[in-house]
C-alpha cells in the first residue's frame, strides 16, 4: 500500500460521512439520558479527529486516542490550524492514557470490528471501563456479525469529485465463515488534471454477534442500556439490521 496517499486522501476518501450530523446524534442521545451535553468525552480510536472537533464546538473538553500516529498527526495539525484547545489527541493505546473521570466514551465508526481477538475486546472494553467515571456511558457504532453473515457485504464502487479531483473507490469484500470475518480490499483511483495516481488499503472485520458482545461487555463492567440502529437511537436493531450501535453504561 502506497502509505503516504492513503493519509494524504483518508479525510477527502470519507468525505461523504456525515460526522457533524452524528456527532449531534450522539450529543443529543447523552443528553436525553443524562439530562446535558458530556462535560469530557473520550474517543477511542478517533482516527483523524473527524467527531471530536464538533464535540469540541458544542463545549466539551475532548481525548482523542487511536494506535496509528499517522492519522493522530492528521488530527494534531487540524487542531492547530482550527486553534482549538479543548481536544488533546494521544497516539496510545486506551490503557495507556492517564486521564480517567470521562463522563462518556465513544469508539465510532467500526473501530470494534476492527479488533479481531477476542481476549484483546476484553481488555479493549475494560481499559475503556476504567476512563470513565461511575455510570458513565459509553457508545460505540459496528457491524453486526448476524446480520452480514445473513447478507454478506457485497462489491462497492462509489466516485467523489472535490475541487479539480476525482476519487474512485473500488471495495471488495471477501467472507471467510468459518473465521466469521471479512477482508476488505479497497483499490483507490485519484484522477487530478491530466495525472493518474493508485493505491490500495486493506482491513479485516470481525462479525462479532451482538448477543456476544453484550456478554463481553457484562464481564468487562458495563450494562446495555440499548442497541439500536446507528446513529438512530429512536430504532431498535434487531439481527437484520446491518450496522448497529451499543449505548452502555458503567456498571
Ligand atoms: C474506520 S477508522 C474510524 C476512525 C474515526 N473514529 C472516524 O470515525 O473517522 C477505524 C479506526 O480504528 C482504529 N483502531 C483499530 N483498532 C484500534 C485499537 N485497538 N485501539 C485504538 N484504535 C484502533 C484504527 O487505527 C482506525 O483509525
Amino acid at each position: 500500500m502506497n502509505n503516504s496517499l492513503f493519509y494524504k486522501y483518508y479525510d477527502k476518501i470519507y468525505s461523504t460521512k456525515n460526522y457533524k450530523e452524528e456527532s449531534s446524534a450522539v450529543l443529543n442521545h447523552y443528553k436525553n439520558l443524562k439530562g446535558n451535553f458530556p462535560q469530557s468525552i473520550i474517543d477511542v480510536g478517533c482516527g483523524t479527529g473527524s467527531h471530536d472537533f464538533y464535540f469540541a464546538e458544542a463545549g466539551c473538553n475532548v481525548a482523542g486516542c487511536d494506535l496509528d500516529c499517522s492519522e493522530i498527526k492528521i488530527a494534531q495539525e487540524k487542531a492547530r490550524e482550527k486553534n482549538i484547545n479543548n481536544i488533546n489527541f494521544f497516539c496510545k493505546d486506551v490503557d495507556l492514557i492517564e486521564q480517567n473521570n470521562f463522563e462518556l466514551a465513544v469508539s465510532l465508526f467500526n473501530v470494534i470490528s476492527y479488533i479481531t481477538d477476542l481476549n484483546y475486546l476484553e481488555k479493549f472494553f475494560t481499559a475503556i471501563n476504567k476512563r470513565v467515571k461511575e455510570n458513565g456511558i459509553f457508545i460505540f457504532d459496528c457491524w453486526n456479525g448476524t446480520a452480514a453473515l445473513l447478507d454478506p457485504p457485497q462489491v462497492k464502487e462509489s466516485t467523489i469529485e472535490i475541487q479539480d479531483e476525482v476519487i474512485k473507490i473500488k471495495s471488495v469484500p471477501s467472507i471467510n465463515y468459518m473465521r466469521q470475518t471479512v477482508d476488505v480490499k479497497n483499490s483507490v483511483e485519484i484522477i487530478s488534471g491530466n495525472e493518474t495516481n493508485n493505491f490500495e488499503f486493506n482491513y479485516r472485520q470481525r462479525l462479532w454477534s451482538p448477543e456476544i458482545l453484550k456478554e463481553i461487555l457484562n464481564r468487562n463492567g458495563f450494562n446495555v442500556l440499548s442497541l439500536n440502529k446507528a446513529m438512530n437511537f429512536s430504532v431498535e436493531a434487531d439481527y437484520s439490521t446491518w450496522k448497529i450501535m451499543f449505548v452502555c453504561q458503567k456498571k
